[in-house]
């Protein structure tokens, strides 16, 4: 695609939007569990009109635009007090989970230069953490294990003790973790820790503007933040369940001292002292004064309040799930607002594909197979929907179809080829696959790529292989 010619008028560029976004998910109806994390159009009114007023701003050097770094300060000690830090707490606004993980992990290498004496320093990262510990520890080379989990999905202390070692740098534990929305035991962990000597990072992504109302909400959950003693750093994001608009995120570490193992700084640039907290060079001003408005906009009442009825939601779907739906279970007892549910007597995947024809988009999990569930704000009231279409949905997929059968004898059949094709043998087929059976591709296209592409996506889905997290 080229430049056109000439700049479009908005009343065109606004029809682009509309043809454009004909086949993204229809978020507002709340047919989905993850991505989006609405806190209702009222507080999102002013969010936006921040996001917008502040887009062109730029948090890069910060003498700029004091009121960047004002707000990012108060972002990071809103945070850092929700999370029982004290005076010594600090941390970075960053621009998501991963950012925040990919520091903590910076800091734990630099950390360890000066005070673990190793010539293989490693991580130790539980295995339900999020795949951004081992993006970072790859990218950085880095050397990992993975901590086994329990019967209840929680990471297995006894195999923790075990691999803990004078090379250990920095364990890695949740609260909660994504894939069955289980709280690590994290005192016991950073015990470990704290005996090891060692760093312990818990990635509260999901749970840092989550766990703190739950909890006043007289929710019984185990410790998980800084008042817990071994702690020295965790990630919030507040574009989850803080309601910021994407890009925000905050690391935090116990004291400053940790915090200077993030910070970058190339004093010999001809263009003058470079100097950066975290991974980002420019900084867009949009998700920063969005942050910071969302958490002031919504204030403790607000969370308090939404966190409440969230949970109530999430509660009513696991009584039921529990009483009334025999098929499928819920994977381990989380605590809070997300779970997996599995079964023994169907297939998931299947059920997810019957989700799917009546609207729902569901992430499909591995290990066991299962499908996750998640709940924020833009649920509060949608329980008996999904519900009621998890019943039928469930009532379709246990029926017996020439159509299922044909699927599932695609992708075995695809699975067994593609152990014995060359690439470009597979790829030849993908393409006529993809014109003709492919369930989802309903109208016929002449387009290769998207062809290839549908395909995969098809294929994907109903195999529970995952391109992203
Ligand atoms: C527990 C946890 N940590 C980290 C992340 C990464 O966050 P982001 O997608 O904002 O980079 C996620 C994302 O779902 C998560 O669930």
């Amino acid at each position: 695609m080229k430049l056109p010619e000439h700049g479009l008028s908005k009343d065109a560029i606004h029809q682009k939007w509309n043809e454009y976004t004909i086949n993204d998910m229809n978020w507002k109806d709340g047919k989905f569990f993850g991505y989006v994390y609405y806190p209702g159009d009222e507080y999102y009114s002013v969010i936006k009109e921040a996001y917008a007023k502040f887009s062109a701003t730029n948090a890069l050097n910060p003498s700029t635009f004091p009121s960047l770094k004002r707000m990012e300060n108060e972002i990071v000690s809103i945070a850092a007090n929700l999370l029982h830090g004290d005076e010594n707490t600090c941390g970075s606004l960053t621009s998501g989970g991963t950012e925040s993980i990919f520091m903590s992990v910076k800091t734990a290498k630099d950390w360890a230069k000066k005070n673990i004496k190793s010539k293989t320093p490693e991580l130790l990262i539980s295995e339900s953490a999020h795949p951004a510990f081992c993006k970072a520890a790859d990218y950085m080379d880095i050397h990992y294990q993975l901590i086994k989990l329990d019967n209840e999905y929680k990471t297995d202390i006894a195999d923790l003790k075990s691999k803990v070692s004078a090379n250990t740098i920095m364990i890695v534990g949740s609260a909660p973790q994504y894939p069955q929305g289980m709280i690590d035991p994290i005192e016991e962990m950073a015990e470990i820790a704290y005996n090891t000597g060692c760093l312990m990072h818990v990635d509260a992504c999901v749970g840092g503007f989550l766990l703190p109302f739950l909890k006043m909400n007289g929710v019984d959950l185990p410790d998980f933040d800084f008042s817990v003693k071994g702690v020295t750093s965790m990630s919030a994001d507040v574009h989850k369940y803080g309601y910021a608009a994407k890009g925000a995120s905050v690391v935090l570490y116990k004291n400053n001292d940790l915090r200077k193992s993030q910070f970058y700084v190339k004093t010999d640039w001809s263009g003058g002292v470079y100097g950066s907290p975290s991974f980002l060079g420019t900084r867009g001003g949009g998700p920063i004064a969005a942050a910071w408005t969302t958490l002031n906009v919504i204030g403790l009442d607000g969370y308090t309040r939404i966190a409440k009825e969230v949970y109530a939601e999430v509660q009513k779907i696991k009584r039921v799930i529990k009483e009334e739906i025999p098929d499928v279970y819920i994977l381990g007892e989380p605590k809070t607002t997300l779970f997996a549910i599995a079964s023994d007597s169907l297939d998931v995947f299947e059920l997810a594909d019957e989700l799917a024809i009546l609207g729902w988009t569901i992430n499909r999990q591995q290990n066991p197979m299962s499908l996750h569930i998640i709940l924020n704000a833009i649920h509060i009231g949608k329980g008996d929907l999904f519900i009621n279409d998890l019943k039928s949905a469930i009532a379709i997929t246990k029926k017996f179809s020439v159509n299922k059968l044909k699927n599932n004898l695609q992708i075995g059949a695809v699975k067994g080829l593609k152990k014995i094709l060359n690439d470009k043998q597979f790829s030849s087929l993908t393409k006529k696959f993809a014109g003709g059976e492919n369930p989802d591709n309903k109208k016929k296209s002449c387009d290769v790529r998207n062809d290839e592409r549908t395909f995969w996506q098809w294929f994907f889905r109903r195999t529970g292989t995952r391109l992203s997290g």
